[in-house]
């Protein structure tokens, strides 16, 4: 049986107390579904979080991280420091790093090979801009993404990805893609997994939807059958809001 999951991605947003009132706003809540829950604060506030959620099952995980141990980079995060505060899962690949921070599949591999190595388990975001899907080359795009990245992976390291599917036209727009077209990619993520390692395999990868997910539009989202879950932006911001979501299956 595949994990469903739903990860709340805050992005840079909340500082200190306003990460404690979030966290405190998000124990109050009941969850009804069987969903792991994820929140992944940005790096300063990790150890808060992991310290406040220590009584709860809300896992806490990370936005990103570097691929080197330690060293001369100034300004990064190791796989290594993550664990030391209790993070066991880091999201890598989100679009907005590779847009604003020019992450591109060479990386990211190295950056998966990184976080494997230390045992942590990946959230592997990709998806495609406006004009591929627009000329139809959003399969294409999906396809060479997760292949440059992930397909050097033997079939057990595979088990340790979580695959978020978010197309860029609907993160943070409004615009969601549609139930259908969600499933359409999913499926077609699925078999290009299949083809590569197998059924077993590609029927025990989660698959996560990200773009504009919101209490009214989610529980038609993750009623596909190849949507295991979402990656969360906005909705997360808001403790109701965000386990509107997580209840959503
Ligand atoms: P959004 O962000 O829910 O605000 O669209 C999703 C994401 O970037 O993961």
């Amino acid at each position: 049986m595949r994990k469903n999951i739903v990860a709340g991605n805050w992005k840079m947003n909340n500082e200190l107390s306003q990460t404690e009132t979030l966290i405190s706003d998000l124990k109050k809540q009941t969850k009804t579904s069987n969903a792991e829950v994820m929140i992944a604060p940005t790096f300063t506030n990790l150890w808060h979080a992991f310290e406040a959620t220590r009584d709860h099952d809300i896992e806490v995980i990370a936005q990103n991280m570097h691929y080197a141990d330690s060293g001369a980079y100034t300004g990064e995060v190791s796989a290594e420091m993550l664990k030391s505060v209790g993070v066991k899962t880091v999201i890598l690949g989100h679009s907005e790093r590779r847009a604003y921070f020019n992450e591109t599949d060479e990386l990211l591999a190295k950056k998966v090979d990184a976080a494997l190595k230390n045992d942590m388990r990946i959230i592997f975001c990709f998806g495609e801009e406006l004009s591929d899907r627009k000329s139809n080359r959003h399969e294409k795009v999906v396809e060479s993404q997760i292949k440059n990245a992930l397909f050097h992976l033997s079939n057990s390291a595979f088990k340790q990805i979580v695959l978020a599917y978010e197309p860029v036209w609907a993160i943070g727009t409004g615009e969601t893609a549609s139930p259908e077209q969600a499933q359409d990619m999913h499926a077609f993520i699925r078999k290009t997994l299949a083809n590569t390692y197998g059924n077993d395999l590609a029927n025990s990868v989660s698959i996560l939807y990200g773009g504009s997910v919101k209490p009214n539009n989610a529980q038609e989202i993750f009623s596909k059958p190849d949507v295991d879950g979402g990656l969360i932006g906005g909705a997360s911001l808001n403790a109701e809001d965000f386990y509107a979501i997580v209840n959503a299956f």
